[in-house]
């Protein structure tokens, strides 16, 4: 992939259009990936604790790249000439990663186990690295400051009540995704609230509210577009 302009990881805040930029929460969200997936691979990790772990990389990553897809992509391809190139990579990428945890989870005793999630990793990197060399320098091209800032809140908002979960079956773009995946992300949330013993009805039917929300801002930008 190309990168004419300049990666954001070498930017500070202010280049980046502030810290609540859509730039700025896109190289906070990688890099807390960063951290934790160097903490799964590291020697000390105590026994026990690398599926909870994993758990939160993977939850993490498919509420990131559900709002990636539904909120940045779109505005990409719009914005720049080879918008649908690169999009269609990094969406190749997502795809990938959705198999190989949907793998995963259907075989929780594979031997094969941590050479797949070593794999899931090596694709999540390649991913940040794509988007912060190539996609998210363009879209630093194409809008001001405050417009980084609008995108980077219906970002967050889209992410906040995203599927946690794989859904290899369900489309890369809109409208596609935000119809299959937004009812889904309510079903995820109650698998991930299975283990514990909180209020989760009240957690539940706030996530479904939730989703409820994402769809209507996916609904409403659909109109804008
Ligand atoms: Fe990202
Ligand atoms: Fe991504």
């Amino acid at each position: 992939m190309t990168a004419p302009a300049v990666s954001i990881s070498e930017q500070d805040a202010d280049a980046l259009g502030g810290d609540d930029s859509i730039l700025m929460r896109q190289r906070r969200d990688h890099a807390r990936l960063d951290a934790m997936m160097n903490r799964c691979l590291s020697e000390d990790l105590p026994p026990g604790e690398l599926e909870a772990l994993w758990l939160d990389v993977v939850q993490l990553v498919f509420r990131h790249a559900f709002a990636e897809e539904t909120v940045l992509w779109p505005l990409l391809r719009r914005v720049s000439p080879d918008g649908e190139e690169l999009t269609r990579q990094v969406e190749e990428e997502h795809q990938a990663i959705n198999d190989l945890v949907a793998r995963l989870e259907r075989s929780p005793d594979d031997p094969r186990r941590a050479e797949w999630i070593q794999e899931a990793f090596a694709l999540i990197r390649q991913d940040i690295r794509d988007e912060e060399d190539a996609l998210l320098p363009r879209l630093r091209t194409a809008f001001d400051d405050r417009k980084l800032r609008r995108i980077g809140a219906a970002w967050e908002a889209v992410r906040a009540t995203a599927p946690t979960r794989p859904h290899p079956g369900v489309p890369r773009r809109p409208p596609g995704n935000a119809l299959r995946g937004v009812p889904l992300s309510a079903y995820d949330r109650l698998r991930d609230l299975a283990p514990d013993s909180g209020p989760t009805a009240r957690r539940a039917s706030l996530a479904v509210t939730g989703a409820l929300v994402a769809a209507a801002v996916v609904r409403a930008a659909r109109r804008r577009g």
